[in-house]
């Protein structure tokens, strides 16, 4: 129905006044869809691939609206948190270097990361290729000489490729786990497992905006 009156012609138009029901229930147009992803190994963070899966694949059809794509990348043995909208606007906001959105990653690493490395990683590091990085703040969670190991948390604000897996081996390191934990003010759900996703409320687009 629309406005109360039964509409029997699929010509029908309606304005974004008009009310819209389905057997009594008021249907509400949304244009933008905003998803957080927990993100398993294995899949890549596109849109689509001819022979691999996407990320896209694990939404339920009916939440694979046209032009959703994920916020920025995660590699394909990366997990964690992953936004995805066909909102284009907030996906080039919330990478455009100038915003400084904070991003947080727990890592296991091969190698033991120190008060030096803590340093280095403060005063900005100069990958392999000469690319300057910002200031990262790097908390070391766990240190085994033993195994020659290590369990850190990072907070970076910039996004480039493979920036903590270059950034560790510019220390002579190896990033052997990686999943991401926040991304600006989201944070991911402790409940919320690996390839399940939740649909955020509109506070919670608000909030990233
Ligand atoms: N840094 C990386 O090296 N990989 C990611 O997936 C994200 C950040």
């Amino acid at each position: 129905m629309v406005n109360d009156e039964v509409v029997k012609t699929p010509k029908q138009k309606v304005m974004e006044t008009d009310v819209v029901t389905v057997n009594g229930e008021e249907v509400i147009y949304q244009k933008y869809h905003y998803f957080l992803l927990n993100k398993p190994k294995g899949v890549l963070s596109a849109t689509e691939d001819r022979s691999q899966k996407t990320v896209i694949s694990l939404l339920k059809p009916e939440d694979q609206y046209q032009g959703i794509s994920p916020v920025g990348r995660l590699d394909k043995d990366t997990t964690g948190l992953l936004l995805l909208t066909n909102d284009g606007q907030l996906n080039h906001e919330l990478l455009a270097p100038a915003k400084h959105v904070d991003k947080v990653y727990r890592a296991k690493i091969a190698g033991v990361a120190n008060d030096e490395t803590v340093k280095a990683f403060e005063k900005g590091l100069t990958l392999g290729d000469g690319t300057k990085l910002k200031p990262a703040v790097l908390k070391i969670l766990k240190q085994d000489v033993a195994s020659d190991s290590s369990e850190i948390e990072i907070r970076i604000q910039e996004g480039k490729y493979h920036q903590i897996k270059r950034m560790f081996a510019a220390q002579g390191m190896k990033v052997v786990e990686l999943d991401r934990i926040s991304m600006g003010n989201l944070t991911l759900p402790a409940d919320l497992k690996r390839g399940e996703y939740i649909k955020l409320s509109l506070d919670e687009v608000e909030s990233i905006k």
